[in-house]
């Protein structure tokens, strides 16, 4: 037999073969169980030992040149694949970028920063806790018992059933019940405050089922009323950057602070838009309920864990959306969950627009 040949044939269609499939398909040609050169090796057993001696190199050399010869081409044939790949997936830097598509931050969202950045100055730090709360944190611990009134109020979304511990579970109604965790996680004295959202089942044009609030929470030996009032005022001048906000403060009644106080905000009517300053009992206008508060009822202190003859304080609870509505004169509270860009692109502000005091918390880019 003559092995040249045999691999010189072998070895010019494995260098014509122009894809890996057909290397492989040739590979198995050869050197499969089945192959050409298999075979001619499985002839050796049946040749006497003198033969063998002499036909089983030349075999083996036919098998290792095939062998070199297929892995050559199918290192050839893969380089080749990948010089492909990288031409044609170059990246061509002198086209003009695409637009970037471009979002907003929603003014619920760029409130929340403001109030952030405006209590951070007054030394609060912020406090979170969950939205699904149970009914303890929600209403017992805030001297809410099971039978109190105050908790038919509330419009409370419940969950069917019961958590594992067997306790009764709902959306949160308000962020008071961050009070109780907070007071119950960190002690005394306090100052924090806890943004986020609450849940009622309520919808109008100055309701949705979902809502925001930010709660205050102040505790500390010595705290008054008059802590309370500046606080407010503070805050409330600094958000709508005016020096002329003028507060009506109301006698109420919330079951975990005593005594309870709202606090409405008065607004003057300028081009029939209610614009926030001025004392509207001097002229055409109006006030504008925006936060509920009160010394911190001491059930609730003792519920929180420390002792009431120690320690008081002062909270309150502020509707961010009525904030926002005000300040950036939108009439609809609906629009605010629509999710319409249009909307967005009008009253959003930009990712940039990082509300500093030095810089005005809130002045529109
Ligand atoms: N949690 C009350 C509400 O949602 C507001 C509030 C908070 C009142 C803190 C007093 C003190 O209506």
């Amino acid at each position: 037999m003559d092995y040249a040949a045999t691999g010189q044939e072998a070895i010019a269609r494995i260098v014509a073969a122009t894809d890996l499939e057909t290397l492989e398909a040739l590979r198995v040609e050869f050197l499969g169980k089945q192959g050409s050169i298999s075979g001619l090796l499985k002839t050796l057993g049946k040749l006497d030992p003198e033969a063998r001696k002499v036909e089983g190199p030349k075999i083996q050399g036919l098998r290792e040149e095939v062998s070199n010869a297929l892995t050559a081409r199918k290192d050839a044939l893969e380089s080749a694949a990948l010089e492909a790949r990288l031409a044609a997936e170059t990246v061509d830097l002198s086209l003009p970028a695409p637009e970037a598509p471009r979002g907003s931050v929603h003014p619920i969202a760029q409130v929340m920063d403001e109030l952030a950045e405006i209590f951070a100055d007054m030394g609060f730090a912020v406090a979170s806790g969950p939205e699904i709360e149970d009914d303890w944190h929600n209403f017992t611990a805030l001297n809410m018992p099971e039978s109190h009134p105050a908790r038919a109020m509330h419009d409370t979304f419940y969950f069917p059933d019961r958590d594992e511990a067997g306790r009764e579970m709902l959306l949160r109604t308000h962020t008071s019940p961050v009070q109780m965790r907070t007071m119950l996680a960190q002690g005394a004295p306090l100052r924090i405050i806890a943004p986020g959202r609450v849940y009622r089942s309520d919808s109008d044009a100055t309701h949705t089922p979902m809502f925001h609030q930010v709660e205050g929470l102040v505790i500390d030996k010595d705290v008054h009323l008059g802590h309370l009032k500046w606080t407010l005022e503070t805050f409330l001048k600094a958000f709508f950057e005016r020096e002329d906000i003028v507060l009506r403060l109301r006698p109420s009644y919330f079951p975990f602070t005593e005594p309870s106080i709202e606090v409405d905000i008065g607004y003057t009517l300028i081009n029939g838009k209610r614009v926030v300053g001025g004392d509207p009992s001097k002229g055409e206008g109006g006030w504008m309920e925006v936060l509920g508060s009160g010394m911190v009822n001491r059930r609730v202190v003792e519920f929180g864990g420390l002792d009431p003859e120690q320690w008081q304080g002062f909270a309150f609870g502020i509707g961010v959306d009525r904030l926002a509505m005000l300040k950036y004169g939108m009439d609809d509270l609906r629009a605010f969950f629509d999710g319409d860009h249009r909307w967005l692109n009008h009253y959003g502000f930009s990712a940039l627009d990082v509300p500093t005091l030095s810089g005005g918390v809130g002045t529109p880019a």
